[in-house]
């Protein structure tokens, strides 16, 4: 999946050599867009002459609403007053245990826990979640086969199935040791800038990152009988040991990232890792409806107020509309939708086309000859791709509707005492605790309601320890998305385990805390002086999430 690419690495590649750079870029850039929705390749006829725009590369402004444009005046105010933070930890918060408003299940805990519909939905749009439920978790073949409908895997891929990755529609885990092929966790891949053309490309934001030459920009470890899979991701672990200020000693595992098996020849030296673990799917229709003046709001890119922290607002361009936009999803926020981050985990990590992404080939490179010329998936009868209408729609809509789980010992004095360091660390200051979704949200699920995902959706610098010194768009090597931290309390009653952060190096949640450093360092060292009593009434309020 290029989760973090809406242009499509390997045809990127090519098209940033041969593509005519015009002054007349925006239409140029449209036209292409469109086209790759449309029909995919064959577009770069447009060959247009050629001014280098040196002023393209000031970087991309998004026209933003500061003000809810959903809302009338009397609304705006009910909305205020229902998502200012409280300062009373006495009891609970009216609807603070249904963190997903009127979506959210309360079907009793279980390993299914996250694998629920939303509870709002009408008996026909339950029907529509069951059936993508099943593309979820279809597993794909080669091509050709004769399963009809079911062909088009690879050539190169990490999984055949989504569900693969997302075990139990939760998070992904690093491989256990050495014999572990890594199966729900991946390497992104990509290079510095080079050219001008390149420079011009990510200034332009037409790419949000540069792939490498021959492998893209993801390192496949699987490949379809006969090919040679890209590699295998390597991870060595070194424990470090940190002192808590009451004695506790804590060991954090910082993980250095290598490939192995180098299907391909040699791999650019330059090249730039980026380990990710498959995300939580839970609630993400509920992100995708938080509208966009809530998110302006907590964006302070220059630290204006001088509190320490600065998130801004992830720039992304939506490949169906071709306009710039806020990314909200992916460790790094680099896409825009559901829609478009599940188009690209077809191609990217399936090799399945889609009328978004739309090369059979996945993500074979031009450097990949012999992967470009294998068999596809498409069946003509069905359509040009090989997962057409209306399956990635339906995909989408189940992994809009996976619902959060109802919170569990909301008036526990432990985790009320535990909310309250929550608040006073200043964990709040970027774990946004709650939303009322936009009244104009696509999905009907999903409208004006009261939220609780912990994540201002921005992104943060969070310090030389987390970077993986790998930029994506406006997002800098050491910046990550807040992780929404709803139903984080449930990751081992669902995946039996307690592997946290963008590349599963926590191995607990006090771990992923004491990871935190850049922006995040003051609430971390706020964490490692308290008491160990407070400490567990912190921990004892995430598990309540
Ligand atoms: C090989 C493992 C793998 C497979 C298969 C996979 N994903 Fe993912 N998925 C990931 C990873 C890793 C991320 C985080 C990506 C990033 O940070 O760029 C992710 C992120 C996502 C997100 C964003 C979640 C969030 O909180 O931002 C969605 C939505 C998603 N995947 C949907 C899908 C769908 C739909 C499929 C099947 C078509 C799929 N994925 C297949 C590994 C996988
Ligand atoms: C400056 C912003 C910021 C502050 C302040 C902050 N966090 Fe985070 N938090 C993040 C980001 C960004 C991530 C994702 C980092 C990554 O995956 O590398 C994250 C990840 C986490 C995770 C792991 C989530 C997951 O899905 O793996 C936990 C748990 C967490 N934070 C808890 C806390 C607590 C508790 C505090 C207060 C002591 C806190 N955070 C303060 C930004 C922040």
């Amino acid at each position: 999946m290029r989760c973090s690419k809406p242009i499509r690495p390997t045809t990127s590649t090519d098209d940033l050599t041969a593509r005519p750079l015009s002054h007349h870029r925006e239409a140029l850039r449209r036209a292409r867009w469109g086209a790759r929705v449309a029909v995919g390749a064959g577009l770069f006829v447009l060959a247009a002459p050629i001014a280098l725009a040196v002023a393209d590369r000031a970087g991309p402004t998004l026209d933003l609403p500061t003000r809810r444009t959903d809302l009338s005046t009397k609304d705006r105010a009910r909305v205020r007053a229902v998502t200012r933070q409280t300062d009373d930890f006495a009891a609970a918060e009216r609807f603070e245990a249904m963190p997903g408003g009127g979506a959210t299940s309360t079907a009793s805990i279980t390993r299914d826990a996250f694998s629920h519909p939303s509870a709002n939905l009408d008996f026909e749009e339950r029907q529509t979640f069951f059936v993508g439920n099943g593309i979820f978790k279809k597993l794909w073949v080669a091509a050709p086969s004769s399963t009809a409908a079911s062909d088009g895997l690879g050539p190169l891929y990490n999984a055949r199935a989504c569900q693969r990755c997302h075990l139990k529609d939760g998070r992904g885990h690093p491989p256990d040791g050495p014999d572990d092929v890594a199966s729900s966790m991946f390497l992104r891949l990509s290079v510095p800038p080079r050219t001008v053309e390149e420079h011009d490309a990510l200034a332009a934001f037409e790419t949000l990152r540069i792939p490498e030459p021959t492998y893209g920009g993801q390192l496949q470890n699987f490949a379809v009988t006969g090919l040679s899979a890209e590699g295998q991701m390597t991870i060595d672990y070194e424990e470090i040991p940190v002192t808590l200020a009451d004695g506790e000693v804590v060991h954090l595992r910082k993980p250095t990232y290598g490939i192995a098996d180098l299907g391909y020849g040699p791999i650019d030296p330059a090249v730039q890792l980026s380990p990710r673990v498959a995300n939580p799917m839970i609630g993400l229709g509920l992100l995708e409806a938080i509208h966009p003046a809530d998110l302006m709001a907590n964006a302070d890119p220059d630290d204006a107020d001088g509190d320490g922290i600065s998130g801004k607002i992830s720039v992304t361009r939506d490949p169906v509309t071709g306009d710039l936009t806020i990314g909200r999803f992916g460790w790094k926020a680099s896409t825009p939708s559901v829609m478009v981050q599940s188009a690209e985990a077809f191609s990217g990590d399936i090799g399945i086309s889609t009328p978004i992404v739309t090369d059979a080939f996945g993500e074979c490179s031009i450097a990949q000859s012999i992967c470009r010329d294998q068999p596809t998936g498409v069946q003509r009868r069905l359509g040009d791709v090989e997962a057409p209408d209306p399956l990635l729609g339906l995909v989408t809509f189940y992994a809009q509707n996976l619902a959060v789980p109802a919170r569990r010992d909301v008036e526990d004095p432990k985790v009320l005492e535990g909310k309250k360091l929550f608040y006073e660390a200043g964990c709040v200051d970027c774990h946004t605790p709650k939303y009322v979704t936009s009244r104009k949200a696509e999905g009907k699920a999903q409208r004006f309601q009261l939220i609780w995902p912990y994540t201002d959706l921005l992104l943060h610098d969070m310090g030389e320890g987390l970077a993986d010194g790998r930029p994506v768009g406006n997002a800098s090597g050491s910046e990550w998305r807040t992780a929404p931290l709803w139903g984080i309390g449930l990751t081992e009653t669902v995946n039996g385990h307690t592997y946290f952060l963008h590349d599963g190096r926590a191995r607990s949640l006090l771990e992923a805390i004491l990871w935190h450093g850049g922006e995040a360092e003051a609430a971390a060292s706020r964490v490692r002086d308290m008491s160990r009593g407070e400490r567990e009434a912190l921990l004892a309020f995430l598990e309540s999430l």
